[in-house]
């Protein structure tokens, strides 16, 4: 069973295939971190973000394993990969290994911006789970919060509608729900009824085709 969740910023998305992941036993992708570590090893070389070609190179070079997600999960690696994740090229270079993954035997759960529309268009079950940006930016800041972080909510409100603005209007493979998703507004649900609206949209997905393959047994 291939489970594709996309969705804007801090919408827990995240937190939602992970819960998934671990309640169906497959294994979990999260794609904003290829496109984190992208980033970060443009800034690491010292690079600018228009070096298609060194972005390239970084983005060839990730390995699916190991992020280093303390250095990754920053408010100002969110803004970088953005940036990166706008170039064609660089979606380009990790169509195949998101791919890969996804084929894995027994399925995957990934989530990102584009994996139900372009990285897996035939997965079995697509969520696009939003909310809006206020409870998106009241969410994040409550979290940067609890990391001990000094947070402006108005800062993080704008970093947020930033990030929509270029992840939804970017040329190639822009966030967007696909055609064949359910949409999941968590603005009024806490995470434990998000995952309970999850797992109801897995479920009913999987376990339809099995009711009607059992009603067309053997007469
Ligand atoms: O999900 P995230 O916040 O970690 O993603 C960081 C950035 O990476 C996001 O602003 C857009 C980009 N991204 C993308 O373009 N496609 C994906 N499948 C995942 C992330």
């Amino acid at each position: 069973m291939i489970v594709a969740i996309d969705g804007p910023a801090a919408s827990g998305k995240g937190t939602l295939a992970r819960r998934l992941a671990q309640h169906f036993g497959l294994p979990h992708l999260d794609t904003g971190l290829l496109y984190r570590a992208t980033a970060r090893v443009l800034i690491d070389e010292g690079r600018d973000f228009s070096d298609v070609a060194a972005a390239v190179a970084a983005a060839r070079g990730l390995a699916l394993i190991d992020f280093d997600e303390k250095l990754l999960r920053g408010p100002e690696m969110g803004e970088a990969a953005s940036r990166v994740a706008a170039i064609p090229e660089v979606r380009e270079a990790l169509v195949e290994s998101q791919r890969a993954f996804a084929r894995r035997p027994g399925g995957a759960i990934l989530d990102g911006r584009d994996i139900g529309t372009i990285i897996c268009p035939d997965a079995d079950v697509k969520i696009f789970v939003t909310a809006t940006p206020e409870t998106r930016a009241t969410r994040r800041a409550l979290e940067l919060k609890g990391q001990g972080a000094k947070v402006d909510y108005a800062a993080v409100l704008e970093d947020i509608r930033k990030r929509d603005e270029r992840d939804a209007t970017r040329s190639l493979a822009p966030l967007r729900a696909a055609e064949d998703a359910e949409i999941l507004d968590t603005t009024k649900l806490d995470v434990e009824a998000s995952f309970k609206a999850a797992l109801d949209i897995v479920e009913k997905k999987i376990l339809v085709p099995k009711v009607h393959a059992r009603d067309a047994g053997p007469a």
